[in-house]
């Protein structure tokens, strides 16, 4: 049976899945702080729908879920979700991304119901700093929320650290620290410009060489890593001596289109080919019709681009075509 293979020969067997636009926090780089308007409860896949989604996108190759938000521990029940979707035949992969705040109490459900794996956010390892970037929450419950996926066991753990020119850019060395001390692997990602209405971002992008440098400042004798688990877009670095490891996520400076493996559903209802352009198909349409659902997986192949202009819209360049007007929220990343 063909999979999922694109124009460009691109085979997709990992699916980000969406299950709330709704997020506790309001990170600068992903949410105005005034928050966006949410989707109606109503208008929401069900759990129903997402695992008829990832059922359909496991017969034509899926593998791998990520569950996304928004903050996804907003949406309860996720351990019920999770349970389900580890049963579908052929998914051999189930990662979660959270902000960490409510992971110290679901932690362990999670790990029940059949969650593999955890990815953090984490900007700052400085509390007043946390308040500035979230603009709310508590820096104090992040850090109980990774004690707690060690606890239990998800392996690996990683931190996403999305690094902003003048804010947490000193915070580097301090990182790459965290990373040789504990048996973390932590990313360091490029702020991304999707659906900004404003264009502060501009300001704030830092390019991922600077990590580089500040690793040969400080010493570090790194190697490339070939396996760390995952199926993300992340260039990966160990650190001879240390316990953990480290990653560059760089769409901007150097992208990584070429190998992209990877399809979303967001929490309304759409499959996003591609996280930056404007191109998405209805799920609603589909559901209670396998052929109509498979059919609609196949298109998006047909759908999909070739690779964003992230880099033309930093130089201010016009753009080959309509990129979208979603915030990163109302993806999942
Ligand atoms: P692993 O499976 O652990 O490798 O996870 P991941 O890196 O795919 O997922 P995560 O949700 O932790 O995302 C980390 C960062 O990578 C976020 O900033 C995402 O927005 C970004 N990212 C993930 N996939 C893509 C992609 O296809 N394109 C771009 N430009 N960024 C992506
Ligand atoms: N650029 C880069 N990464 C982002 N994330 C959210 N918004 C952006 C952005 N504009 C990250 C979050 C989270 C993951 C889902 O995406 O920090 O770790
Ligand atoms: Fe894939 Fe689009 Fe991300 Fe490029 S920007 S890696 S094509 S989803």
């Amino acid at each position: 049976m063909p999979g999922l293979i694109d124009r460009f020969g691109r085979v997709h067997d990992y699916l980000r899945i969406s299950v709330t636009d709704r997020c506790n926090l309001r990170c600068l780089y992903c949410m105005p702080e005034e928050g966006v308007e949410f989707t109606e409860s109503s208008n929401l896949l069900s759990y129903d729908d997402i695992v008829e989604v990832a059922r359909a996108g496991a017969l034509l190759g899926i593998s791998k879920l990520r569950i996304t938000g928004g903050e996804p521990l907003v949406r309860p029940g996720l351990d019920g979700l999770i349970k389900r979707l580890a049963e579908i035949p052929g998914i051999r992969d189930i990662a979660l991304t959270t902000n960490g705040i409510f992971l110290a109490k679901q932690a362990e459900a999670l790990k029940k119901a059949g969650l593999n794996r955890v990815n953090i956010s984490l900007d700052t390892l400085d509390h007043a700093r946390f308040k500035f970037i979230a603009r709310s929450g508590d820096l104090k419950r992040v850090m109980e929320g990774i004690e707690a996926a060690g606890a239990v066991g998800f392996d690996p753990i990683k931190l996403n650290c999305v690094l902003l020119k003048d804010i947490n850019e000193d915070e580097i060395a301090a990182f790459l620290k965290l990373a040789f001390e504990q048996p973390l692997h932590v990313r360091f990602i490029e702020y991304m410009p999707i659906g900004h209405a404003d264009e502060n971002w501009r300001k704030m992008y830092l390019p991922l060489t600077r990590v580089l440098e500040i690793a040969s400042r400080e010493g570090y004798d790194i190697k490339r890593k070939e396996n760390v688990k995952g199926n993300g877009p992340s260039d990966d670095w160990q650190i001879e001596g240390g316990r953990g490891s480290f990653g560059l996520i760089h769409p901007i400076s150097d992208h990584f289109c070429k190998s992209c493996n990877r399809l979303r559903l967001t929490a309304d209802g759409s499959v996003k080919p591609c996280l930056y352009w404007v191109d998405e198909l209805n799920v609603k349409t589909a559901l209670g019709n396998p052929e109509a659902m498979r059919e609609l997986l196949l298109r998006a192949m047909d759908v999909k681009p070739e690779n964003h202009e992230m880099a033309a819209k930093l130089a201010d360049e016009a753009q080959s075509h309509v990129p979208t007007e979603r915030r990163m929220s109302q993806i999942g990343g």
